[in-house]
């Protein structure tokens, strides 16, 4: 059914484009060059190829940028691990804004590996997730924002390096990896400003402790 109206559809433009020719001659109009490069357009239409049957393997990305997003695939998960053990931790010891705090990044990092498995299922590869450590063990909220600030600059290194990696081999990966660039140092700037402000604080003290939780994730 497919081939017939694609067969009707090159009949009728080729009657509409000779009926102009006919026009032009008529009339004495010169068909410049504009003129048939536009019809050469019309033309190269995929009308032929579509109406054969063919149809035509979609590329995929090189194996080494696969190999590369599913190790950050790897540690999109790590991380959500990570923030999901930091928020138990703190619900356990009753720090409540620091629980929802980490809640949400764990979350957000569910978030940003979906964003990779989606990249590679667009470019027909499928994603090879690895294990990620599920366990986390913490004896302080201090220790929790180290261990995270450390995790996200760590995560921005990785992801800086693929960018580069990924400049001349894929443009169009490389535009896609920039955001994640941007999500890193965005995180890398966010944990930087809770160590600066644990430095404000007796970081020994539960009740200073208390307060910065309650000033800085709220
Ligand atoms: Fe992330």
């Amino acid at each position: 059914m497919r081939l017939f109206r694609f067969n009707i559809y090159a009949i009728k433009k080729n009657n509409i484009m000779s009926k102009i020719r006919k026009f032009n001659r008529d009339f004495r109009i010169n068909e410049d060059e504009s003129f048939n490069e536009i019809e050469a357009q019309e033309n190269e239409q995929p009308i032929e190829a579509r109406a054969e049957g063919g149809i035509v393997t979609p590329n995929a990305l090189p194996e080494e940028i696969f190999a590369a997003f599913n190790e950050r695939i790897g540690d999109e998960y790590a991380a959500h691990y990570f923030y999901r053990n930091a928020a138990n931790w703190c619900r356990n010891a009753n720090y409540k804004k620091a629980a929802s705090f980490f809640e949400s990044e764990a979350n957000s990092e569910l978030e940003h590996a979906k964003g990779l498995q989606d990249y590679l299922t667009q470019w027909n590869m499928i994603p090879a997730i690895p294990a990620a450590p599920t366990s986390q063990a913490f004896s302080g909220l201090a220790e929790i924002v180290g261990k995270a600030y450390q995790m996200e600059y760590a995560l921005l290194e990785r992801y800086s390096q693929n960018q580069q990696q990924f400049f001349a081999a894929h443009p169009a990966t490389f535009n896609f990896v920039q955001g994640y660039v941007s999500i890193q140092n965005d995180a890398v700037g966010e944990y930087s400003d809770l160590l600066n402000a644990l430095q404000l604080i007796n970081a020994e003290n539960k009740l200073d402790l208390l307060i910065f939780e309650d000033k800085y994730f709220g």
